[in-house]
């Protein structure tokens, strides 16, 4: 979470600095900063986004060197005084990560007559470089003696008044790209940020240094030595989702899924499984929010394609766990940024224990992805609202595609299956098209949940983990109350919440237990509760007398499961809508999750 860039360039940076910020906000968006240097040195911080931010820059700044910041607030307030970048002594600092031994530091210089103007934990970082310039050290090196002191996650970018024609960036933990243009040198979060900049870029690696010149980018190791890293070419901007026609970004995911869809099949179809992974006894899947709720959605396919059991494992709690690894354990991680903390923790420890690694993924060129033994990418296309939508539909399918190449692999997967896996793959496109079309019913949905001011979602089987994303989505974009319930559980004690008129969504569908959920949906009615059935076909004439309101969605089996998400998505964003809230940049919320 967070955004850095950084740029030292022949001419004035400050536009591009907060240009190349624009397209990192998807990783925080509560106030941003830039500061500048040679000719003068001056900072910028606004409350808000680079829109406020670029206001403020306009063209006064003349500055040729520069570091930015996005901000996803963990330590203080979005307030102005905690923005980044912070400075002290002439140096300033942005900062993505969370420095864990702050407090001691802070106490340590406090003592010494420093002072503080904010409450983040990355303020400790400028007066550190600080002491070792004012102690002799050139830039690097006051940099990496800093460094020395720093325990946790980190992504500097560094600025110094008296040396302006600089940046330094060093690594521990948090992702950070530097990159080369024509006349730039440049540092981002992201290298999609400088694609408009910069020709080539290289991920850093822990415990590397590097500085930005006019000369160009030099990467140093840990143990000081010049370093040669991996150059590969910055990807022009991605078609983007156009948010224009839709009124959000997410609206527009929403739309993109039929190609996405298309392009991760395509990217996935016939692709083999190395041995390694074919040899598996186990599977687990770990993953965070709607990754994981991804997985367990389409879990049983994958258990029936392979024949083997797959546990899932929420990543934050699993890496803790220190659970027992049976032999012959394959790990599976899911995630659309390939850069969340938690799921990162557990490649590492999943590594640790030499347990083969397959990574399902969406943005390539992300440790994740870089790290797996199998990179199984999904190709959903650059996501910008900050809710899944066309990463989850992605996920899931990449999943099936997994679950039947390794299944093919090992021999449990017949002639016949193949074919009709193959025949339902081929048509989720269509069906996430035409569920789409249904949009005027899940707006009158979404206006009765905002009416009642809550939601509970059900279901069973797949459809009891794909009412999680459900809820999921409806929290995250209307800020509603909204809970999920495997149906059966109902009546095991959250029946009671159930009053007059309590707006339940019930999935059903052939494949979904659907004769059990309707029980369910009767006990729901009979207790004033006010049901929402998103059914297909098959299940229609039976939740007809039963559902206060239906929609009948396109496809069958693994379709509808594929329509329930397109009609849950939608539901989330009319909810939003009529809220009134930023659809694509939910309060409290960023894309990639690089905190624990
Ligand atoms: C919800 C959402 C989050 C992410 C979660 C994991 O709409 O986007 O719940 O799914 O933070 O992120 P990734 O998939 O990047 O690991």
């Amino acid at each position: 979470m967070c955004g850095i860039v950084g740029m030292v360039n022949g001419h004035p940076v400050a536009r591009d600095l907060v240009t190349a910020l624009g397209r990192l906000e998807y990783r925080g968006y509560d106030s941003a900063g830039v500061a500048v240097a040679g000719p003068g040195f001056e900072v910028h911080k606004v409350i808000g986004g680079t829109t406020e931010l670029m206001g403020k820059v306009g063209n006064g700044f003349a500055g040729h060197a520069g570091i930015g910041h996005t901000r996803w607030a963990t330590h203080g307030r979005a307030e102005v005084r905690n923005a980044h970048p912070h400075v002290w002594d002439g140096v300033a600092v942005v900062h993505n990560g969370i420095i864990e031994n702050y407090h001691d530091l802070r106490g340590r210089m406090i003592a010494n007559g420093e002072t503080f103007e904010s409450d983040t934990d990355s303020e400790v970082i400028p007066h550190l470089i600080a002491a070792a310039r004012k102690a002799g050290a050139a830039p690097m090196d006051a940099v990496r003696e800093a460094c020395t002191e720093l325990h946790g996650a980190y992504a500097i970018a560094v600025l110094f008044q008296d040396v302006p024609d600089r940046v330094v960036v060093a690594r521990q933990g948090s992702p950070v790209m530097v990159a080369r243009g024509r006349n730039v040198a440049a540092v981002a979060s992201d290298p999609s940020a400088l694609s408009a900049l910069c020709d080539d870029y290289a991920a850093l690696e822990d415990g590397d240094l590097a500085e930005l010149s006019n000369h160009g980018v030099t990467i140093f190791g840990r143990d000081g030595q010049l370093a040669q890293r991996c150059w590969q070419k910055v990807e022009g901007a991605e078609e983007e989702a156009a948010a224009g026609l839709f009124g959000s970004f997410t609206r527009a995911e929403i739309a993109a899924q039929p190609v996405a869809l298309r392009n991760t099949d395509a990217a996935l179809a016939g692709r083999a499984i190395p041995q390694a992974i074919a040899d598996a006894e186990r599977l687990v899947v770990v993953a965070c929010g709607s990754s994981m709720y991804a997985a367990s959605t389409v879990r049983p396919w994958i258990e029936k394609l392979t024949g083997l059991p797959c546990d899932l494992e929420i990543a934050s709690e699993y890496r803790t766990r220190e659970a027992p690894l049976s032999r012959g354990t394959v790990g599976i991680l899911v995630s659309q940024s390939g850069e969340t903390a938690d799921t990162m923790g557990v490649m590492e420890m999943l590594k640790a224990r030499n347990v083969p690694i397959v990574a399902v993924v969406n943005v390539q060129h992300s440790q994740m992805a870089r790290g797996a033994d199998l990179l199984w990418p999904t190709m959903a296309g650059k996501e910008q609202g900050v809710a899944a939508t066309k990463s989850f539909t992605c996920q899931m399918l990449a999943l099936i595609r997994f679950g039947l190449a390794l299944g093919l692999a090992r021999g449990t997967v017949t002639s016949g299956t193949l074919v009709a896996v193959e025949r339902e793959l081929a048509g989720l496109a269509v069906v996430c098209a035409r569920a789409e079309m249904l949009e005027g019913q899940f707006e009158a949905v979404a206006e009765r949940l905002v009416r009642e001011g809550e939601a509970l979602f059900i279901g069973r089987g797949s459809a009891a983990a794909l009412a999680n994303e459900g809820a999921l989505k409806l929290k995250e974009l209307s800020y509603l109350r909204a809970e999920a319930y495997a149906a059966g559980e109902l009546k095991h004690g959250p029946i009671a919440m159930i009053r007059e008129g309590s707006p339940v969504i019930v999935c059903a569908g052939a494949g979904q237990h659907a004769g059990k959920s309707l029980a369910n949906a009767e006990e729901v009615r009979a207790r004033g509760g006010y049901v929402i059935a998103l059914v297909d076909d098959a299940s229609a004439a039976a939740f007809a007398p039963v559902a206060d309101e239906m929609i009948v969605l396109p496809g069958a089996g693994l379709g509808t499961l594929f329509a329930q998400a397109v009609a849950m998505q939608l539901i989330a964003v009319h909810a939003a809508v009529v809220l009134r809230h930023p659809v694509d940049r939910p309060r409290n919320l960023a894309k990639s999750v690089t905190v624990e």
